[in-house]
């Protein structure tokens, strides 16, 4: 087995090949002077299976050409099965054409991959209109959660939790966690206007107050989502607000906007490479890959 990325990702790819005892290969990637893109294997792959692991942040577009371009070329030398390991998988958000006219970013994203890649292993998809990642993607297609990881590091560092997922959705990542943790949660009722505006409401009421009050979501992009929602703990008088996510873009300062808010601590798993990573995915893609050896 043979491990690459394609730039992002590239400490957790040789970890986990290190653990795999597999080799890491690193590509050249580079442009033409023209802007045309370079792409070369520096390794035999004739034969083999190829794991490309590469999140999709930053450079989302720049990402999925990367990888288009590595599996096509692993193939076209002969790999025996090419393997892409997303721990962020982009453009998922956009699942239906919200205005007329507009593209459906993950069905276009999903075709693409479907044809150059034999498989494809995720964490935590943002799944909301579609069931499952089988509704794109016609390859094996293997979706990982980290809500256990998530769970044991609030059980082992925070004293008093009560988890809250701000928007109905993330009831996927609050609801078990929170069993994982043994706490109390609730799951905020959000309308989006825009990109960057959101309101939440607590529908379903919960004790916040002296409580260490734990905000999960999936992505946190802007901040704004998490922001919303730290506005409700704080007017209940929490004793902390810790904001948790799987992917931690941050586009647009959001961490500058999320700490000036008041949040307390804000933590990430290093699906997407941060200073905010406290949560070590790693051992759930060696578990997965393992199986492929
Ligand atoms: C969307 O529903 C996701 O689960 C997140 O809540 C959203 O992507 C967060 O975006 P932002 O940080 O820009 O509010």
């Amino acid at each position: 087995m043979i491990i690459t990325s394609c730039g992002n990702s590239q400490a957790l790819a040789k970890r986990v090949a290190k653990k795999l005892r597999a080799s890491f290969s690193p590509l050249t990637i580079s442009a033409f002077p023209d802007g045309d893109r370079y792409l070369k294997w520096n390794t035999p792959v004739k034969g083999k299976k190829v794991v490309i692991l590469h999140s999709f942040q930053p450079h989302p577009n720049e990402s999925l050409w990367n990888v288009i371009w590595a599996a096509e070329t692993a193939k076209d030398l002969g790999a025996r099965k090419v393997i892409l390991v997303a721990p962020y998988l982009a453009y998922m958000r956009q699942d239906i054409r919200f205005h007329p006219g507009e593209a459906v970013s993950s069905r276009i994203m999903a075709k693409h991959l479907n044809a150059c890649t034999d498989k494809i292993i995720t964490i935590d998809p943002h799944l909301h209109r579609y069931k499952s990642l089988k509704d794109i993607f016609s390859i094996a297609a293997v979706s990982i959660t980290a809500n256990q990881l998530i769970g044991q590091y609030i059980k082992r560092r925070i004293k008093n939790p009560v988890i809250i997922g701000p928007d109905w959705e993330s009831y996927q990542w609050a609801e078990v966690i929170a069993r994982e943790v043994g706490c109390g949660h609730t799951v905020l009722e959000k309308t989006r206007f825009s990109s960057r505006h959101v309101k939440s409401k607590m529908t379903k009421q919960i004790v916040l107050k002296d409580k260490d009050v734990i905000i999960v979501d999936d992505i946190i992009s802007t901040g704004h989502t998490m922001i919303e929602a730290l506005k409700k703990a704080k007017a209940q008088k929490a004793r902390s607000v810790i904001g948790i996510g799987v992917h931690g873009l941050f586009v647009e300062n959001g961490l500058g906007k999320m700490k000036k808010a008041g949040f307390d601590q804000i933590i990430t798993t290093n699906c997407i490479e941060h200073n905010t990573n406290k949560i070590d995915i790693a051992p759930l893609l060696v578990e997965e890959l393992k199986k492929e050896k």
